[in-house]
């Protein structure tokens, strides 16, 4: 039998930089998570800002998630994290938020922000078991259904 199979498998998920050729599979990702996608303008306009964007590839560089953020003076502010549905809920989210709040103490940031609609009941849970916590509530801040808006709560960990 070939040793390399019976080798227990480390954690060979790895994040690399997004490209703008890496939208490519990114979009289709984005369009299938939500019922209001990023359009490829957002994420370009992210790209070309120099926000730091990663994508989470498998062995094999199958697109598993993706995440982008917004770095300030002492604070980072999560944009945009998404895991394929076809992955979810097996721990991909965590990794990302992991790497993130690690790129935010790299960067000397105090404090990591992020906005969920009030309606993601699941991503809420995570971030709150994560250690976010609620700190205000932007009115009618995404679109919805109908042409409505909906409330986003903002959630803030501290660094
Ligand atoms: C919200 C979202 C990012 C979560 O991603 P995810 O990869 O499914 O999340 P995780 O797997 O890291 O954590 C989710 C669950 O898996 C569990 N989990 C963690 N590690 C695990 C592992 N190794 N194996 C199995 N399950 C695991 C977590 O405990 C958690 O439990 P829950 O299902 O009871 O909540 C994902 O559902 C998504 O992209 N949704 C659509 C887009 C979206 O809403 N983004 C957030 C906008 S603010």
């Amino acid at each position: 039998m070939n040793a390399a199979v019976r080798r227990p498998q480390p954690d060979a998920r790895a994040l690399v930089p997004m490209t703008v050729a890496a939208l490519a599979e990114v979009l289709p990702v984005e369009q299938a998570a939500y019922e209001f996608p990023w359009t490829r303008g957002n994420f370009i306009d992210s790209l070309h800002a120099g926000y730091p964007a990663q994508v989470l590839r498998a062995p094999g560089a199958k697109l598993l998630g993706y995440f982008v953020a917004m770095s300030g003076v002492d604070e980072m502010h999560l944009l945009n994290i998404t895991v394929a549905p076809a992955h979810q809920g097996c721990g991909h989210a965590l990794f990302m938020l992991d790497a993130v709040q690690a790129l935010a103490r790299e960067r000397h940031a105090e404090q990591l922000w992020l906005e969920v609609r009030v309606s993601n009941a699941r991503a809420r849970r995570i971030y709150e078991r994560y250690g976010f916590r609620n700190v205000g509530l932007r009115k009618s801040y995404y679109p919805a259904a109908q042409g409505l808006r909906e409330d986003a709560i903002v959630m803030s960990l501290g660094l």
